[in-house]
């Protein structure tokens, strides 16, 4: 029989690709939780909403009694958590949500899971979890933890509590750190579908800083096939790093979008910088290429050329995500540039 997977935070960008990734590919039913916060698009997962492998459950993981409910009601064989509050910018402005979320959330996850026995969890987690690189050297497993964001501490946070869970209670947990992503469905707010949908209306592209910081970019198709091989493959209480083996600064991404779109570099505009903001991210990808056999598959210049595509052919998604909401954003982070 099909095993049922709760997969939480489905509705966003990583969660949805995933979604859809094992409903086209797999035999697993999925029920798919998520609190639909401004991240949160059902829209996303259109294409795969009718599947009788697939329901949806409006749920937040801040709240307890409903995911009781949900876990004990449904015999789940496994969790993997990528809800989240997920932006660094926003966990600068207000860094409470990021705790409320990705902390106390993940803990009331894994409280259920272990009340109702739910067999695996996984949680999805980030690079940024180890701060920032200097001009060489590389994250592995052993690195240090060492956040430097609101967002990465709360991340930091969740990870510790689930090796605490695994190693005070047997909790049988995996961990994976993921680098940068990119591809379809990512909300404007993140570097590379904000540089495309200004360059295609020809708006500034804010540039932060120098431009030189360094990010290890990996097509979130990449990071999905990692998740799915370490959820069913990887050992418990490991942790695995993914990463997509393509380090860049940002302005040189950000010069490619424009010359893919033919659009002219004049539109860069160089803004103030993050504050705190981690120079350079990059990861040792070794041991899941050792112990699980993964490696990314799509090489960058491919996979930002579909990205651009994607985008430039779904107009209609990115000017319905650009709400109310993300226009208050907006403004708040860029004034009228
Ligand atoms: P996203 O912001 O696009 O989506 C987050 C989803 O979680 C949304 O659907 C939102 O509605 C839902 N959510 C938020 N709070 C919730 C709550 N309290 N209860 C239930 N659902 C809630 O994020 P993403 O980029 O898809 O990231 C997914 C996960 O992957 C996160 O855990 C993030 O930390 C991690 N990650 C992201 C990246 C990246 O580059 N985007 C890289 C490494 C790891
Ligand atoms: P982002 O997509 O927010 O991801 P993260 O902060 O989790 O790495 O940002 C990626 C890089 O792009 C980061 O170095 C900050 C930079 N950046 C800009 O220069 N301008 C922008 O408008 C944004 C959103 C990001």
């Amino acid at each position: 029989m099909a095993k049922t997977l709760l997969i939480t935070g489905g509705c966003g960008f990583i969660g949805s690709n995933f979604i859809i990734y094992l409903i086209e590919n797999f035999d697993y039913k999925i029920i798919n939780l998520d609190a639909l916060t401004y991240a949160g698009n059902p829209e996303n997962l259109i294409s795969v909403e009718n599947s009788e492998k697939y329901s949806f459950v409006k749920a937040d993981i801040r709240d307890r009694d409903t995911l009781e409910k949900i876990i004990k009601n449904d015999k789940i064989d496994g969790i993997i958590n990528f809800a989240a509050e997920s932006h660094v910018d926003r966990s600068i402005m207000d860094a409470r949500p990021f705790i409320d979320t990705n902390v106390i959330g993940t803990m009331n996850l894994m409280d259920m899971a272990r009340k109702y026995e739910v067999p695996r969890f996984l949680q999805v987690s980030t690079d940024e979890v180890y701060g920032s690189l200097g001009d060489t050297g590389l994250f592995t497993e052993e690195s240090h933890i060492q956040p430097n964001s609101p967002y990465s501490a709360s991340k930091a946070s969740a990870d510790h509590l689930v090796m605490a869970y695994n190693h005070t209670y047997g909790f049988p947990a995996v961990i994976t750190r993921c680098s940068n992503n990119y591809g379809p469905m990512q909300f404007p707010e993140k570097l590379i579908p904000l540089m495309i949908s200004n360059a295609r209306e020809d708006k500034s592209l804010p540039v932060y800083g120098d431009g030189m910081n360094i990010r290890d970019w990996i097509h979130v198709h990449d990071h999905n096939s990692a998740v799915l091989r370490v959820f069913e493959k990887g050992n418990i209480g490991e942790v695995y790093n993914v990463g997509g083996n393509s380090e860049k600064p940002n302005i040189e991404i950000v010069k490619r979008i424009l010359s893919t779109m033919n659009k002219p570099e004049s539109l860069i505009t160089y803004v103030k910088d993050r504050p705190g903001h981690d120079r350079r991210y990059a990861i040792d990808a070794t041991k899941i290429k050792n112990e699980i056999g993964w490696e990314p598959e799509i090489q960058f210049e491919q996979g930002i050329e579909d990205t651009i595509k994607w985008y430039l052919d779904n107009q209609k998604w990115v000017d319905n995500v650009r709400s109310g909401a993300y226009l208050e954003y907006y403004t708040k982070q860029y004034g009228n540039k």
